[in-house]
This record gives C-alpha cells, structure tokens and sequence, in this order.
C-alpha cells in the first residue's frame, strides 16, 4: 500500500495534491466533486479585500443616483454599505461552514489582500467558521509606485492576522521580488505554517489585428513549475515552513519533480479547468506508478532528494547567466 500522506501547514493530508484558490472552490458541490476525485485539502476561492469593497460602492452609487434616497435618507448610505460587506462576508462564512460539513479534507480559507487594514477581523470570523487553516494571497502590485517596501507591507499584514487567529497561516507570494531568496527565507521566520510559491500574474496581449491591448492567457503553461521549482529547491532545506509549489503544474511529472525539490503539496488549478477533477485522480496513479517503478511507498522517501543540499550540482539552480550553455551550441 503507498503512502502519500504528507503534512502540510502541521495539517496531515492523505496526498500532496491541495486545489488552489479558484472559482472551482467557490461552492460545496465543486468541492465535494473534488474530494471524490482524489483531492488532497483545498482552499477556497479569494475573499477578496477590493470585491467587498467595490460591491459596497457600486450599491452606494446607484443609491446615489436615486437622488430621493441620497438627499433624504442620506444615512442609508451607512447601512447599505454595512450590509453589502456583511452579505458577501457571511456568504464566505457559509460556505467555510458547508465545506466543513461535507468533506474530510482539509479546507483552506483564502484572503486576497494589499493592506493591513479593515479585514484583519474578518480572519478571526474564518477561524471560527472552522477553516483548518488560512492562506493570504499578499497581491502587491510591482506597478504601485506608492509602495516602496513590498517585504515590510507583506510582514504588516502577517503579523496583524497572526496576532488575530490561531489557526495555521499560509502565505501566497508572487513571483517579483528584488532579492527573491532573502524574502523567502525572511517571511519563512515570521510565524507563517507555510508559504505558496507562486501566485500566477495576470498576463497582457496585444491584439495585432486590433491593435489593441487584451488579457493574456488565464491559464498557466505546463512549463511554467520551472519557476517555483528553482526556489522550492534551492531554499526548501532552510525555510522554517512547509513549502507548497503553484504555477504551471499540470502532468505528474511536474508534482513528482517538485516533490523532489523539496515541496510538501503541489496546488493545482489550470490542468482541471482544462482536464476536468478526474485529473486528480489520473495524476495520483501516475505518482504511485512512478513511485512503483523507483521503489518508493512513501513520498518521505525521495521528498526532497533532488534539492540543492542533495544534488551533486546546486548550481543548476542557482546559476541564472546562460554563457556557458549558449557558449556550446553551435
Ligand atoms: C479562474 C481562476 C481563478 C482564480 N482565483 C483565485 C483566487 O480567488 N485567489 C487566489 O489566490 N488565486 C486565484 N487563482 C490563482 C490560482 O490559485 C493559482 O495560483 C494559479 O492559477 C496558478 O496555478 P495553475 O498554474 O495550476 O493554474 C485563480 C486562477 C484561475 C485560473
């Protein structure tokens, strides 16, 4: 019998597939299907900081537009703000509650954040719903040229909801930072349970027909785990937290190669928009065939194997000039 267990966030996940933030996990159903096909633990689609908001000014414009309500009732603003932001709050809580009540996995919270400010409550709300652990997706924008310190504001926010619930905290990180190791290793000290390793960019086109600008792929290419691969390698041996690899990761050979780094979990999202949830399952066999071929039963066994500590070249993942490389082809 294989043993795919592995731990993550101090959580026990019978395997190392968790499904990442996204519509999939906004609704029980969805995430029962998931458990049923094989899922690890998810964690549910983003609450988000700037949805809650946005919802409360568009209700606040048309009320604004009614000029008898605005004129008269001028308080009424208050209350439809209030209430907008505790609809879509509670809307939140029941599905952590309903999740809770329907599967066994572990159901990750999600908060999409760029502040320390107005929902840092709301973390305790989750906790008590019964999430077993919460993510924040910090989305600093690396366009805000207000913000000259992304590492300091990350840091605000962890302590402020870390001082606010017990339940173990993950952070979701995107992929641009001036000194990408140094911050890993940085917020892996601060009391975070684990870190997610990437967020994936929102990507722009250009139409050349149109000549206009247009929104990129929304999903994520089979090729791009390389990148959290390279990190999850070089630092999973000396990060203070569990480490979860994100981005691009579609085949089992992607889940048995960040494994290999050094990753705890793999979160997949694109591959079952794409594939559906039977995906899960298929990639489970394929993991335990290749564990078959190489002799493993448990993925303790060769978690890690491959990390920069363990292999005879770290440079490979360290190196990032191309010259010697470029220097031999002809
Ligand atoms: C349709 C869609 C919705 C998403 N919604 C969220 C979200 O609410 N919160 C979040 O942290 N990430 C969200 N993501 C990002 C995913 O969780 C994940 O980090 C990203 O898609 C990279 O993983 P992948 O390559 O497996 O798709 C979303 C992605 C997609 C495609």
């Amino acid at each position: 019998m294989m043993d795919l267990t592995s731990k993550y966030l101090g959580l026990n996940l019978k395997n190392p597939i968790v499904i990442g933030s996204c519509s999939l996990t906004s609704n029980v159903s969805e995430i029962k299907k998931l458990e049923k096909h094989g899922a690890g633990a998810v964690v549910l689609k983003s609450i988000f900081e700037e949805e809650i908001l946005m919802d409360a000014e568009n209700q606040l414009q048309e009320a604004k537009e009614n000029s008898f309500i605005y004129d008269k009732y001028s308080e009424t603003l208050d209350y439809i703000d209030i209430h907008v932001k505790e609809a879509n709050l509670n809307a939140y809580i029941q599905l952590i509650k309903g999740a809770k009540k329907e599967v066994l996995i572990p159901v990750i919270a999600s908060i999409n954040c760029v502040s320390s400010a107005e929902w840092t409550s709301f973390a305790k709300r989750i906790e008590e719903a019964g999430a077993d652990a919460l993510e924040l997706n910090i989305s600093l924008n690396p366009t805000d040229m207000e913000i000259r310190d992304f590492e300091t504001t990350i840091k605000e926010i962890i302590q402020k909801v870390l001082k606010t619930v017990n339940i173990p905290v993950a952070v979701k990180i995107n992929n641009s930072f001036t000194h990408m190791a140094r911050t890993i290793l940085d917020l892996s000290e601060t009391g975070i349970a684990g870190l997610v390793l990437f967020n994936r960019a929102y990507t722009p086109d250009i139409d050349i027909n149109t000549m206009e600008a247009v929104q990129g792929r929304s999903f994520s290419s089979p090729e791009n785990f390389v990148e959290s691969m390279r990190w999850i390698a070089l630092l999973s041996d000396q990060v203070n937290c569990s480490m979860a690899a994100s981005s691009g990761i579609h085949t089992s050979e992607a889940i048995i190669k960040q494994i290999l780094a050094g990753a705890d979990v793999v979160q997949l999202v694109s591959v079952l928009y794409e594939k559906g949830a039977e995906q899960i399952n298929i990639l489970l066999n394929e993991l335990e065939k290749w564990m078959t071929e190489k002799g493993f039963s448990s993925l303790k066994q060769f978690k890690g194997k491959a990390s920069s500590k363990n292999v005879g070249n770290p440079a490979v993942f360290e190196r990032i000039q191309f010259m010697k490389h470029y220097a031999g082809i002809n």
